[in-house]
């Protein structure tokens, strides 16, 4: 059998940030048109090794061959020049300028002949790459204006301008629907037929089985191993990323349903969602699914004060209130995990423990001032609870890998000390020791009388921590089921658009 072609060896290659080994001689290699995943839990090390491909982070040590050949990545562009092109964690675009500039900045389309721009030209190529990505999106809107699966198709429309003979997808899905992230999948087959070679970073093992050849596994900065997926199963790659096997995945526990603590009646908003009603109770973790689309993260938005119902009442421990911003949710005793972590949750540039302590500053303030040792003291406590990847306290929330930055949002959450939690898909990009430690809090705050509304797509979620469970479908809550009565087919149907003549299964997100 011929080997297939090496496009890429990376080999002994170390980075040391102050006071951390990010990566500890780790080799990967890439073959011609393959999907290669990477995985490893948050922190293990992908996005730096990634980083250092591309000329993002230089290496301590190490070598990396292109197409057997000796090369240095001194910068992005050299890595772009080079074919390869990457989507990073968090998106790298331009939000303010259009599409097309998007597409071919830094590689911008002359008149034959002449210095200047010619930006009929790039119009149409931009239109014409993204067409072969089966997109219609506008090369002159603003790339600002796109939704987060458009921005990526953007990205991947930049690197197909460049030919790349590599191209990287770190996390790519944890913003998007299924059925969007359907659509990049497929494009990544596509690629993968033509010949390009594709590294994958996804905390989703189902993604993983679904599309890689071969799959590299970092542990705490480590190399620990590359396999052909076929010789996987779950269990052992589990096993590999966490070192030690996760046998309590769904820690549920069987809580006393206390109270309602939250009650909802006829709320609507035009254009939204309509005579939404429910009740949590203490005790209770009450799932709410349904397809993107159906009003599940515009319901909580109301409910945490970021909009305003048109219609419909809102009662919290029986006497009826109106959540008129985030900060009276917050008195009223409701906190928010927002979807959009990196936007809404975090003060990148501040400590940790300055993140983790800031909702409830008062309570470290002694005669008017602050207590350092008390902020400390709070925050140490989180990041052990939590696992947090850090040296210190002292860190700052960018230096964190994109896993732990979400557990410091979840920290600052359960600083606030509200009855009412509301999680809007918490596990998003978190990987998997760190997804048993979520569900793990997640029950004991239940256990310890807390209501918990759990917004989720992952089926799995909803079946295993629900008490019940609330189905949303275009606006409207069109079923409620009992923890007996769940059933994934249930849930599902439940979900769908009535219009049968569209397509739905695929639909779930
Ligand atoms: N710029 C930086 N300065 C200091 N430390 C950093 C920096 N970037 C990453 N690190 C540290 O290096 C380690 C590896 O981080 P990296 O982002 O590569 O993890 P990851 O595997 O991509 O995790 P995730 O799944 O959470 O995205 C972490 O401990 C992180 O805190
Ligand atoms: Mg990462």
């Amino acid at each position: 059998m011929k080997k297939q072609a090496l496009v890429l060896q990376m080999e002994g290659i170390t980075k040391i940030f102050p006071g951390i080994r990010a990566l500890d001689d780790v080799r990967l290699d890439l073959r011609r048109g393959e999907i290669h995943a990477l995985i490893g839990e948050n922190g293990a090390g992908k996005s730096t090794l990634i980083k250092v491909f591309t000329g993002i982070h230089q290496p301590d040590a190490g070598l990396i061959r292109l197409n057997g050949e000796e090369v240095e990545m001194t910068d992005p562009l050299a890595a772009r020049r080079r074919g390869i092109a990457a989507i990073h964690q968090h998106l790298a675009t331009y939000p303010d300028l259009s599409v097309a500039e998007n597409i071919f900045i830094g590689n911008e389309q002359t008149l034959s002949g002449l210095p200047a721009i010619s930006w009929r030209k790039t119009r149409e190529m931009a239109k014409a790459l993204l067409a072969s990505l089966g997109s219609d999106i506008d090369p002159m809107a603003e790339m600002g204006t796109l939704s987060v699966a458009q921005q990526q198709i953007v990205e991947i429309a930049q690197a197909l301008s460049q030919n790349a003979q590599v191209l990287i997808m770190d996390e790519p899905t944890a913003a998007l629907s299924l059925r969007e992230s359907e659509e990049l999948y497929s494009i990544a087959k596509g690629l993968r037929a033509k010949g390009t070679s594709i590294i994958l970073i996804s905390h989703r093992l189902e993604d993983i089985y679904s599309l890689a050849d071969r799959v590299t596994v970092l542990r705490d900065g480590h190399y620990i191993g590359t396999w052909d997926i076929g010789e996987t199963n779950t269990e052992m790659l589990v096993k590999h990323m966490v070192g030690r096997t996760i046998d309590q995945f769904y820690p549920k526990k069987e809580a006393p349903v206390g109270e309602p603590i939250l009650k909802v009646d006829g709320l609507s908003r035009t254009g939204f969602f309509e005579e939404v009603s429910f009740t949590l109770h203490a005790g209770e973790i009450l799932g709410l699914t349904g397809l993107v689309g159906a009003g599940r993260t515009e319901v909580v938005e109301v409910l945490s004060g970021v909009t305003r119902p048109d219609k419909g009442h809102i009662y919290i421990l029986g006497e009826e209130k109106a959540i008129t911003s985030p900060h009276e949710a917050l008195r009223q005793g409701v906190s928010l995990l927002p979807e959009d972590r990196q936007k809404q949750g975090l003060l990148l540039p501040w400590s940790v423990q300055d993140n983790i302590t800031l909702p409830r500053l008062d309570r470290h303030k002694k005669r008017g001032l602050l207590s350092p040792g008390s902020e400390a003291k709070t925050g140490k406590e989180y990041i052990d609870m939590l696992n947090i990847k850090v040296r210190s306290g002292q860190d700052t929330a960018e230096s964190l890998s994109g896993g732990n930055q979400q557990k410091v949002v979840i920290s600052k959450l359960l600083t606030c000390g509200s009855r009412i939690i509301i999680m809007d898909e918490p596990t998003k990009g978190v990987d998997v020791g760190s997804k048993a430690a979520i569900y793990q809090i997640m029950c004991d705050l239940a256990a310890k009388g807390f209501g918990i509304l759990l917004v989720s797509s992952e089926m799995p979620e909803i079946l295993n921590l629900s008490d019940r469970a609330l189905v949303m479908r275009e606006g409207r809550i069109s079923a409620v089921f009992t923890r007996e009565e769940m059933a994934p087919e249930k849930l599902l149907k439940a979900a769908m658009p009535l219009d049968k003549s569209r397509k739905g299964s695929a639909e779930y997100a």
